[in-house]
């Protein structure tokens, strides 16, 4: 029974380094198609710019799903919570899938903090778990509720030449409002003021500097 459970554990923990290694590489692939959004239409320098640094801003964002994802699932001890958080997941590495080869189509380069933001995400995410199955929960209700009004935003800002970035981010804010009702529905609890400003500033530090690193 102990051998059996140190190996699920190592079986997880593999798992986990498999993920960052792939996140990471850029080895990922979606298990959706990238959101279509008709003929392309050629972009003015200035716009190709803009939409590079908001859909890098949008990948480091996906890193950190990622890892954020990873992290909850690895603390949790409830296999079925465990299962829920890698459907998420597996949504996630759909938009970081998309948000990759829309930065490459852009010209653009992926943020170089990947690996830093990965690391602080992950951790994040297995303390959160480890507070317990509620609060990581409510964890994942704020973060996609925050990640859902950041990709508003960013509707707000892409040039409106630029379908196929727009296409993309429609479809991950729809997923991400998915996301949070999940968790809301299977018993997320409402987390403190102070704990929601405090995940806004470090969203902000994030967003602030993959805009230009
Ligand atoms: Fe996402
Ligand atoms: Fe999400």
């Amino acid at each position: 029974m102990l051998a059996a459970m140190a190996m699920g554990d190592l079986d997880l923990f593999l798992s986990s380094v498999d993920n960052a290694l792939r996140t990471l590489s850029g080895s990922v692939r979606s298990g959706r198609p990238r959101p279509e959004a008709g003929p392309g239409v050629e972009l003015a320098a200035q716009q190709r710019r803009l939409s590079a640094s908001l859909m890098r801003v949008n990948h480091v964002g996906e890193v950190c799903a990622q890892a954020l994802y990873q992290g909850q699932a690895l603390a949790t001890r409830d296999a079925g919570l465990r299962r829920h958080f890698e459907a998420a997941a597996r949504d996630e590495t759909d938009h970081l899938a998309w948000t990759q080869t829309r930065l490459a189509d852009l010209g653009a380069r992926q943020s170089l903090l990947n690996p830093l933001w990965y690391a602080g995400a992950f951790a994040i995410g297995w303390v959160t778990g480890r507070l317990g199955d509620p609060v990581s929960l409510g964890f994942v209700v704020e973060t996609e509720r925050q990640v859902e009004e950041h990709l508003a935003g960013h509707l707000d800002r892409l040039p409106p030449e630029d379908r196929e970035s727009r296409a993309i981010v429609a479809q991950m804010k729809d997923d991400e409002v998915r996301h949070a009702d999940a968790a809301r529905e299977r018993g997320a609890v409402a987390l403190p003021a102070p704990v929601r400003w405090a995940m806004r500033g470090a969203a902000r530090l994030m967003t602030a500097t993959a805009h230009h690193i």
